[in-house]
């Protein structure tokens, strides 16, 4: 059966250049892999009362039982004020409680931070890194995917002809491909 990958996307925005990206990138990886966008839009804001009051919102308990089904984890995400968009954040953080159940760990991970400038998100893609190593998801480290210029990328069919990043995006598929079945079975 295939690999069960899911994408997180740091954005909810319908033209959203982050899912742009997580789409073209999951149109890379091998038919091997199964590319799954997460719903993470829905889910309330993170509260320990509600686990501890045996009110979990069913939200967090479907995604938190399908993080633990992955094979991986592909985070696109935005870079805002510098950080991480609480929206990613968030699932990020439900996912790993109740404290002792981190449904993120020991499953392999990459990230690609994307931005209209030119700095590409560097400062929310480290600050990804931060916490995604501690809950113990084990990254890619290169290459690193650091996506400037963003807004000028996608033609209306979410295609890319600037010719050098296509390339990246395929070696960073690639790189991401093998990462994840060194970490199967
Ligand atoms: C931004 N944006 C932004 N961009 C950046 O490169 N560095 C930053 O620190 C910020 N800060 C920031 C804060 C807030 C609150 C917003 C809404 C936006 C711009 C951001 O990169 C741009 O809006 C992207 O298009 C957002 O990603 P999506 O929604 O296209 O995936």
């Amino acid at each position: 059966s295939k690999l069960q990958i899911g994408v997180l996307v740091g954005s909810l925005r319908k033209e959203s250049f982050s899912k742009k990206t997580a789409l073209y990138v999951s149109s890379l990886m091998p038919d091997t892999f199964d590319m799954k966008p997460l719903e993470i839009g829905n889910l309330a804001m993170f509260n320990q009362d509600y686990d501890d009051e045996g009110k979990t919102p069913g939200e967090w308990t479907t995604f938190r039982e399908e993080v633990r089904a992955l094979d991986g984890v592909l985070l696109v995400s935005p870079e805002y004020n510098r950080s991480i968009p609480p929206v990613i954040k968030n699932a990020l953080d439900i996912a790993s409680r109740p404290y002792g159940k981190n449904a993120w760990s020991g499953k392999p991970g990459g990230i690609i931070s994307v931005s209209p400038g030119k700095l590409g998100g560097f400062g929310a893609n480290h600050q990804l890194r931060q916490a995604v190593v501690f809950l113990n998801i084990f990254l890619l480290q290169q290459p690193e995917a650091y996506i400037g210029d963003i807004a000028s990328l996608f033609d209306e069919k979410g295609g890319i002809s600037n010719q050098g990043t296509a390339d990246f995006l395929r070696i960073y598929a690639d790189a991401f491909a093998q990462w994840v079945l060194k970490f199967r079975g």
